[in-house]
């Protein structure tokens, strides 16, 4: 039986629920399904009493609603539960279909399950959503990847629910296979490093300039009305501005310091990794969740240490050197994430267009920033640049504002404040810039121990030295 409705969405949770209503707003109909009845009917209460929205807890009932080739979104948690529903639709579903999982599924999974959709006539994309709850219902930045001429189905709905940049939809055909989903990864790759420096200048600002939670309010507000404008600077001033309604004082300080994952930032980090391309503010920053989930190790080892006692900076050029810092490592941060886009596209066969990504991430997703609009603009200028540190429209904005970096990593340095994000997107800077380093040294100890050869500045060819005398 074919149906009328245009769209389908399995996973009635509040993101799910929110796209359901977010395709229905831009004049699409869509139909909902979920095993629990409360989401179902939630969602018809919601959304329905109109023909646009409606929901059931019965596959049978939800394929045969919709118009074909069949447009279904699954909005479930990664993982077998994706197998699963796709196991419980495929027998209803005729050739053509497009089966879309909104999940953050790991890549290889997404390659897996296209393959063997592909196999029955069905086209599988993995497509990564981003902006949470909010985005889902208001516009979310989307990153499809699977068939291009299939693509063409979903095209028009995904560009009239995304967020909209000066007009322009934050969504794009990424690549074949597994290309939206992997792109969604290093975009949680650059969250997790965008949050762990927007913490470590918090703790700077706290510990070295004694500011209130008014005045770091205050300070994340101005900053992200300048260049460091984008979401997660925004969100961080109001945090600040946010009243404990459990208790005095504020709700940050009450927040116990152990921060969750649900794995995309390690997937990144250890992609990067298997891939040869170095993010190490990313792997700094998924290091220091798992420091933080140590807490109790962490009181006992207080306890054993002295610290130095934390010598205070002047409150305005701490500001200052705070700002230019964190721009600073934004941009090594983005600069990391494109740089492992750029190699996994040619790795894997994904064609990425690194300035497109940066377009449809201006607006809807988690990482969006001001800086985004320049990235793309520089990508745009140079499809082949191998890091955004080469741009030339980004030397500028980098070489004013590294040194406000090597001031912080050195003040918090001498007086104990852990600031590893800040300090290893430094380190990257000075490494990447190097046009010498001392790994000739481990050239010549590899070949001193293990005859494993090295090359030499003055000829070609590969040479080996008896190095013991
Ligand atoms: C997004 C987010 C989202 C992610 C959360 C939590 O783009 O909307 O990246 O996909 O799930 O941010 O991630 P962690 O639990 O790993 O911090």
């Amino acid at each position: 039986m074919k149906g009328t409705y245009d769209f389908g969405l399995v996973g009635l949770g509040v993101m799910g629920r929110n796209f359901i209503l977010n395709v229905a707003d831009k004049g699409y109909s869509a139909y909902g399904n979920d095993l629990d009845s409360e989401k179902v009917d939630a969602l018809i209460k919601e959304g329905g009493n109109t023909d646009k929205v409606n929901a059931t807890t019965d596959a049978k009932t939800f394929v045969d609603a919709l118009s074909t080739p069949r447009k279904i979104m699954l909005l479930v948690p990664a993982g077998k539960i994706v197998d699963a529903v796709i196991e419980g639709l495929l027998p209803l579903l005729d050739k053509d279909d497009i089966i879309i999982d909104g999940g953050n599924s790991f890549f290889t999974d997404t390659d897996r399950r296209e393959a063997e959709l592909a196999e029955k006539g069905i086209h599988f994309f993995g497509a990564g959503v981003s902006g949470g709850a909010k985005g889902a219902r208001l516009g979310p930045s989307i990153m499809p990847g699977g068939n291009k001429s299939a693509y063409q189905h979903v095209k028009p709905i995904f560009e009239a629910v995304a967020a909209k940049y000066k007009g322009e939809p934050c969504v794009a055909y990424l690549g074949p296979k597994s290309a939206g989903n992997y792109v969604k990864m290093v975009h949680n790759g650059i969250e997790y490093g965008l949050m762990q420096l927007t913490s470590e200048i918090y703790d700077l600002l706290k510990k070295g300039g004694d500011f209130s939670n008014e005045e770091l309010h205050q300070t994340y507000k101005t900053w992200n009305e300048g260049r460091l404008q984008s979401f997660l600077v925004q969100i961080t001033s109001e945090i600040f501005a946010k009243k404990d309604d459990m208790g005095d004082g504020h709700l940050v300080d009450k927040i116990l310091d152990k921060a969750k994952q649900k794995g995309t930032g390690k997937w990144t980090s250890q992609n990067a990794m298997d891939l040869g391309i170095p993010v190490p503010s990313i792997d700094i920053a998924v290091s220091m969740r798992e420091i933080s989930a140590l807490k109790e190790e962490r009181i006992q080892a207080d306890k054993l240490y002295d610290r130095p006692s934390v010598l205070p900076f002047e409150k305005l050029p701490l500001e200052t050197l705070a700002e230019e810092a964190l721009y600073f490592s934004f941009i090594i941060t983005y600069a990391q994430g494109l740089h492992q886009l750029s190699d996994a596209s040619k790795e894997y066969g994904y064609d990425l267009d690194i300035a497109e990504i940066a377009k449809i991430w201006r607006a809807g997703c988690i990482i969006r920033a001001g800086l985004l609009a320049d990235i793309s603009e520089a990508f745009k200028t140079d499809t082949y640049l191998p890091n955004l540190l080469l741009a030339p429209t980004f030397v500028e904005k980098v070489q004013s504002t590294v040194n406000a970096a090597r001031t912080l990593v050195s003040y918090a340095a001498k007086n104990g404040i852990p600031v590893p994000g800040l300090s290893n997107s430094l380190t990257y800077f000075d490494a990447y810039t190097s046009s010498r380093l001392p790994l000739n040294l481990i050239q010549a100890q590899r070949d001193y121990f293990g005859s494993h050869t090295y090359e030499r500045l003055d000829r070609d060819g590969v040479f080996h030295t008896e190095w013991e005398t």
